[in-house]
């Protein structure tokens, strides 16, 4: 039974939900903050097992499950009467947001390394920012790469070292502990449910759409398992004369420490390049991190240097000084 430590343990953590979630998503932290003082669906969360009570995974499993409830009251409703089906979601599912707007972020770096990429993305979830060549962007207004049905608009400040094209991907390899198949209904339906609902949702569901339907035309190889214990798979998968990249985002606030500095230690051990975006820290030399892992902005790294801040979903650039 959870004692009341367990409850406010659990109430701090979707306070603070509510406060970094008010300008994106004014629901879910309005949400948040009810659920923060609703003793009954706290017993509910702390009755989860640990990693299983974030604020992303319980509203994801309430909008997939039967849609966002419009209050707290409605979602106190929803969890008392509908307990069983929410916590089998919230066991079997994960926060796999997936979000093609991070690779504005990526393409100006992946340009500045010699090709033809041979692209691993560990963490990938259901790969959609393997497909950088894919999307057509626009820096600024500035334009690269003939438009397309995915098209991601960056502001830059910093220079910014905006390309003039796109990069010649030969080979996309992602590997995730539980990769999602855009083809698959249930899998689109989740990546649809982890969007947030707020200003920036409708255009973030027309993106996830068209880029799952880029994707799907043309599926990457999915490696199903753990970072540190696939990524020599990966690797082997690299055609002659493609460089080999490691990428990742948005992944390593998920992976316990110990692997974490296990994946670094080793990817720094193998012949290819590194592009990371990740929370401040989370890469070694990348700041100072913030609780959780994550924070207002990611930190963009090239082989552990960071070279740029940028938007944790995509939509600016802020190069940093270089030495
Ligand atoms: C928030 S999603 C990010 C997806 C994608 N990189 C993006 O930025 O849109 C994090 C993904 O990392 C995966 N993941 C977490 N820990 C992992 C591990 N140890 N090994 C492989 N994948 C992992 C999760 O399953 C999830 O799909």
């Amino acid at each position: 039974m959870p004692d009341d430590e367990d409850l406010e343990r659990v109430a701090e953590g979707y306070r603070a939900f509510a406060g970094e979630a008010a300008a994106e998503s004014p629901l879910y932290s309005a949400l948040a903050a009810a659920v923060a003082g609703d003793p009954a669906v706290l017993r509910f969360l702390a009755g989860l097992p640990q990693g299983r009570r974030a604020p992303t995974l319980l509203f994801g499993a309430l909008a997939f499950l039967d849609g966002v409830p419009p209050d707290g009251a409605a979602l106190g409703e929803r969890v008392l009467s509908d307990s069983d089906r929410l916590r089998a979601t919230m066991t079997d599912r994960t926060t796999q947001t997936n979000e093609a707007a991070r690779c504005a972020a990526l393409l100006p770096v992946l340009a500045l390394i010699g090709g033809p990429l041979a692209l691993i993305e560990v963490g990938t979830s259901a790969g959609l920012c393997l497909y950088p060549d894919r999307y057509s962007y626009s820096y600024d207004g500035r334009p690269v790469g003939a438009r397309q049905q995915v098209h991601l608009s960056c502001t830059t400040s910093g220079p910014v070292p905006v390309p003039e094209g796109l990069p010649d991907v030969v080979a996309r390899v992602g590997i995730d502990l539980d990769a999602l198949d855009v083809a698959e209904a249930g899998d689109l339906a989740w990546l649809r449910a982890l969007v947030w609902p707020g200003p920036a949702q409708a255009e973030r569901l027309r993106r996830l759409d068209a880029a799952a339907a880029v994707v799907a035309g043309d599926p990457p190889v999915l490696l199903a398992g753990d970072l540190v214990e696939r990524l020599l798979d990966a690797l082997a998968l690299v055609p002659a004369g493609a460089t080999p990249v490691v990428l990742h985002t948005a992944v390593l606030p998920y992976v316990a420490a110990d692997r974490r500095a296990l994946f670094v230690e080793q990817v720094r051990g193998l012949p290819v390049r590194w592009v990371a975006q990740e929370g401040a820290g989370m890469v070694s030399g990348t700041g100072k991190s913030y609780p959780g892992g994550w924070g207002p902005y990611f930190v963009l790294s090239v082989d552990g240097r960071p070279v740029a801040r940028t938007a944790p979903h995509g939509g600016w650039i802020d190069w940093l000084p270089q030495e």
